[in-house]
């Protein structure tokens, strides 16, 4: 058996109907080329190293206890995270994480893991990040692609269904650098929906008509109106307050160098933003103008 073993990821965004999903609407997702990966190897004490990545080690303690409970694995283990996902909130990467722990751990006990497998056991890693997450990062992390995320009433209906899209396209991704936890903006989204059920219900009704047209024009490649379509997914997002200042100015600076559309993915609330280009010039054109506000960010594609 390998002394050290070695798991990978890749992590997502969320193209359209983040938060919505948590509550049942459809939500569309992709998996990115950036990757998370995890080495692991017994050791005396669990011990986790996050690189040069920032981490909240008490959580990710907690998930890799989760998966190794789930997968029925005893022992310690040193767990080691690289790859090229920053862990910036919104790109999935505590699901992505997670899949390459199981893949890791499965490696360890000599377990062949089906995808399905892999992806159950990264949602449990995921409820220690996310307390009540949809499923929608940890499908993503373990089958990638471009889906379609419906979460059902029980974690057995939840369906995901894999999207034709016409080729590859470009998106530039901004990072605010402010750390948003996605469980404290999901329970914004709750209290929203508690307080004011009907301005939610109209809210979530425009998000599924989002999503269903997003469907068409990334069947057929229309990529403007995929762009036209984020904007007004965005403007959802910020009925829901879950859009911080630099959220905002990130997106108006993607917009102003001619993104066809702008938005956060994921939580919000920080964490970051996705504008599409027109291709991959553009998108570097993009990210030059997110820099000029004072952000980092990258390029990744979609497809
Ligand atoms: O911020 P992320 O990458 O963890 O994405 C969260 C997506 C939400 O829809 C806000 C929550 C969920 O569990 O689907």
């Amino acid at each position: 058996m390998e002394i050290r073993t070695r798991g990978e990821a890749c992590g997502k965004v969320i193209l359209f109907g983040e938060h919505f999903v948590v509550h049942g609407v459809p939500a569309i997702a992709a998996g990115i080329s950036n990757k998370t990966t995890v080495e692991v190897e017994p050791s005396s004490e669990m011990l986790f190293i996050p690189g040069n990545q920032r981490t909240i080690p008490e959580l990710t303690y907690r998930s890799i206890n989760n998966v190794l409970s789930a997968m029925g694995i005893k022992g310690n283990f040193k767990v080691t995270l690289g790859g090229d996902l920053p862990t910036a909130g919104g790109l999935g990467s505590s699901a992505a994480f997670c899949v390459a722990l199981a893949i890791a751990f499965a490696k360890q006990a000599g377990l062949t893991l089906s995808k399905e497998q892999i992806n159950n056991f990264a949602y449990e890693g995921e409820k220690a990040f996310h307390g009540n997450p949809s499923g929608i990062d940890n499908v993503l992390a373990t089958y990638g692609g471009v889906m379609t995320y419906t979460r059902g009433t029980t974690s057995k209906e939840n369906k995901f269904e894999p999207l034709r899209t016409v080729g590859r396209f470009y998106l530039t991704v901004g990072i605010t650098g402010k750390s948003s936890p996605t469980v404290a903006m999901v329970s914004k989204v709750g209290d929203f929906k508690k307080t004011k059920p009907d301005e939610f219900a109209e809210l979530a009704k425009k998000a599924e008509k989002i999503v269903s047209e997003a469907e068409d024009s990334l069947f057929s490649g229309n990529m403007e109106r995929l762009g036209a379509l984020m904007n007004e997914n965005e403007l959802l997002l910020e009925a829901l307050g879950v859009v911080s200042a630099e959220n905002i100015k990130i997106i108006n600076s993607a917009r102003g160098a001619g993104a066809l559309g702008a938005k956060i993915t994921g939580g919000g609330g920080g964490g970051c933003c996705i504008a599409i280009a027109k291709d991959k010039t553009h998108a570097e054109q993009i990210l030059v103008a997110i820099r000029k506000e004072g952000f980092d960010g990258f390029i990744t594609t979609v497809g």
